[in-house]
């Protein structure tokens, strides 16, 4: 193929359009052998907290009929284990990907301390922040769903960290796109859009929730035209504002096509996570596919294909 797949964004040079999804590929060495993702555009970890989680009780992960429902729980290996144990693996195995850290607390303090540590490492090219995680101080009500929360919690971590900093917004608000805004103001380099939708199934025979928390995170093909719809409504109100701030479109990205749908929608970069369940090379595919694809119609680089969609 030999193309240049090239994407530069947030001052990055991600080699392609392709990042796995926060929580799908672990820490990168779960699935290194059968995908390595030092041939794709990036890595985007679990979500680290300060303290280790064990997550959700099981059963936690349950297939509906075009996605599944996960309720993990933010389950990880806490700050201290992530940094002297899996981020310097990662680092080793990165190769010409980028490293990406998601973060997330569940105060604002937390959310900059453990910002402010990922920060400080060399070894970690952007943070994402997970805005989807509950504020135990404000009731429980999601980070991402209170502009006053979203604002204090990226001001937060940027005035810590000269890294890009990229908001990872939550698709169950009114308005996404305000709180996009909201993010931009505080200072951050990019939006990740979106996370999961919420949802249940119920086991019938048994007469109760199939998940051990009852309610998890929707995600996979179901969601797509969710996320498509806001990456577009964010792209067309950042037009407005003047506003040049890259999205990346993540939810439901399964092949080639469906990751040139966000791009035309207006990402410059693309997250694949549930697809990696069904085929854990899908994200490798789908970079060549979107090469293939540039390379059929004559596209000189994927970049000129962003946000097309809006010309019409
Ligand atoms: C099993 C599982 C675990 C996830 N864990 C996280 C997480 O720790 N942090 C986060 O920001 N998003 C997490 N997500 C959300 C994904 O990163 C992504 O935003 C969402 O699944 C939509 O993309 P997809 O349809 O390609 O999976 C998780 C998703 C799944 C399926």
């Amino acid at each position: 193929m030999g193309l240049n797949q090239t994407v530069r964004c947030m001052g990055l040079s991600f080699q392609n359009p392709v990042l796995v999804a926060s929580g799908t590929f672990g820490y990168g060495d779960e699935c290194y052998d059968i995908m390595p993702f030092s041939s794709l555009g990036g890595l985007v970890t679990k979500t680290i907290t300060a303290a280790r989680r064990e997550g959700n009780p099981p059963p936690r992960i349950v297939e509906t009929d075009a996605g599944m429902l996960n309720s993990i729980g933010l389950a990880n290996v806490g700050l201290e284990c992530f940094l002297a144990e899996k981020l310097p693996w990662i680092a080793q195995h990165a190769g010409l990907a980028k490293v990406i850290v998601n973060i997330a607390g569940f105060s604002v303090d937390e959310f900059v301390e453990v910002g402010a540590a990922v920060g400080s490492r060399p070894e970690v090219d952007a943070l994402e922040i997970n805005l989807g995680c509950p504020n135990v101080r404000a009731g429980y009500i999601h980070f991402g769903a209170d502009p006053e929360s979203v604002r204090r919690v990226i001001s937060g971590v940027r005035k810590k960290v000269n890294l890009p900093v990229i908001a990872k917004l939550t698709p169950n608000v009114t308005d996404i796109a305000s709180l996009a805004e909201v993010a931009i103001d505080a200072g951050a380099d990019a939006l990740s859009l979106i996370n999961t939708l919420p949802g249940m199934k119920i086991d019938v025979a048994e007469r109760r929730p199939v998940l051990g928390m009852g309610f998890g995170g929707l995600s996979g093909p179901a969601i797509r035209p969710v996320g498509v719809a806001c990456v577009y409504k964010v792209c067309q109100h950042m037009q407005r504002m003047d506003a040049q701030v890259p999205i990346i479109g993540i939810g439901g990205i399964s092949c080639g096509t469906d990751a040139l749908e966000y791009i035309l929608a207006g990402a410059s970069l693309v997250q694949v996570g549930t697809a990696s369940f069904v085929h854990p090379q899908a994200p490798g595919n789908i970079a060549r596919e979107l090469a293939e694809y540039c390379e059929t119609e004559g596209i000189g680089n994927i970049s000129d294909l962003v946000g097309l969609a809006h010309q019409h």
